[in-house]
């Protein structure tokens, strides 16, 4: 892939919501489309950290029209209440990149009662997700296709997903490893995305009855020198040599770089219909082999997991 994000057209008069808006690589997909001229909100769980990043992506570029939309994503409620909001101040969403995330965090609980990378990386975008999705299918209705899309930012370490991918009996892996958490967590964005193009997407039955046409991707931004690595080294993971070589080889990319995928996803008009649904990963280095066999691939599990986080988030009332 060859794309730049100075390639990006006039984005004036669209909207967008980038969930990790403060840091990394969130930061700069903000940043991107707010220089081209979208509304974009940008998600963060702290209110400072948040106007810290406004202010200063205001300084870069000082017409971009960029809100706070304060989410935390171990807090459910906190989810559904910025969603609400968001839906009673605006009447389109052209793109929600549903970027934030944690990576090899040691085993902890959520005050709703999940694990906390299960339900940071993937419960939480799950339920957000929901609550945008008729907004976005009014917004596609008047529009080309292509005109709405969602990104989900995963990872080549979906590789590290338990055997068969979802453990539906313990979710929370509790006598697993904090890479297997991960992986687990981002499988299922990968599986997510699948969903939503199977429902959504070119040649769904919702684009075929004129109810509304969104693309899907699912993105693995490449080895990126964001906070990430830094919360997994200050937890004492593994992942901390694994990165320290890395960075050594000089294989890790800036923040800025690592956006371009998603931003590509997001609202490049060289994205094609029949790229839907697909799993993007520009380096073609780590994510390949996964992606051609095995669970992220899987389409009974994508069903199976969103049936399955359909009915707990009903259950437990975050959706209806
Ligand atoms: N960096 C890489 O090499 C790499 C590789 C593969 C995939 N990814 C994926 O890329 C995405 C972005 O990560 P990054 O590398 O840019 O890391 P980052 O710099 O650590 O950014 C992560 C963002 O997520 C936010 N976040 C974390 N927990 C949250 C919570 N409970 N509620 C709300 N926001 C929360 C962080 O907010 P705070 O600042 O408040 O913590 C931050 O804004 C992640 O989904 C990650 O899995 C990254």
């Amino acid at each position: 892939m060859t794309f730049h994000p100075d390639t990006l057209p006039d984005l004036k008069g669209k909207v967008f919501i980038v969930t990790g808006g403060n840091s990394g690589i969130g930061y700069y997909t903000v940043a991107h489309l707010a220089e081209h001229g979208a509304h974009v909100y940008l998600c963060a769980r702290s209110a400072e950290k948040g106007t810290a990043a406004i202010a200063n992506i205001e300084k870069m570029h000082p017409s971009a029209n960029i809100d706070l939309l304060q989410m935390d994503l171990t807090d459910l409620a906190s989810v559904v209440a910025a969603a609400e909001h968001f839906l009673a101040r605006e009447t389109a969403l052209h793109g929600l990149v549903n970027n934030a995330g944690i990576m090899a965090t040691p085993f902890a609980m959520t005050k709703d009662g999940h694990e906390a990378q299960w339900q940071t990386n993937y419960l939480a975008h799950w339920v957000l997700t929901a609550h945008l999705l008729p907004l976005m299918l009014r917004t596609a209705k008047t529009l080309p296709p292509g005109s709405v899309r969602v990104v989900n930012l995963t990872s080549s370490g979906h590789l590290g997903a338990p055997r068969g991918g979802i453990n539906f009996a313990d979710p929370s892996l509790k006598d697993g490893s904090p890479w297997s958490r991960y992986g687990q967590s981002k499988l299922a964005n990968i599986l997510h995305a699948k969903t939503l193009h199977a429902t959504y997407g070119p040649g769904s039955p919702s684009a075929r009855s004129g109810e509304g046409e969104i693309w899907v991707a699912s993105v693995h931004p490449g080895l990126v020198e964001t906070n990430l690595a830094t919360s997994a080294e200050e937890s004492g993971s593994r992942v901390t040599s694994v990165f320290s070589v890395l960075r050594m080889l000089g294989l890790m990319w800036p923040a800025d770089k690592g956006s371009w995928t998603s931003l590509f996803c997001a609202a490049s008009p060289d994205m094609k219909a029949e790229q839907s649904g697909a799993y993007f990963d520009i380096f073609r280095r780590f994510a390949e082999p996964s992606w051609q066999s095995g669970a992220a691939k899987d389409g009974e599990l994508a069903k199976r997991l969103e049936e399955w986080t359909g009915e707990l988030m009903r259950r437990e009332g975050w959706v209806r």
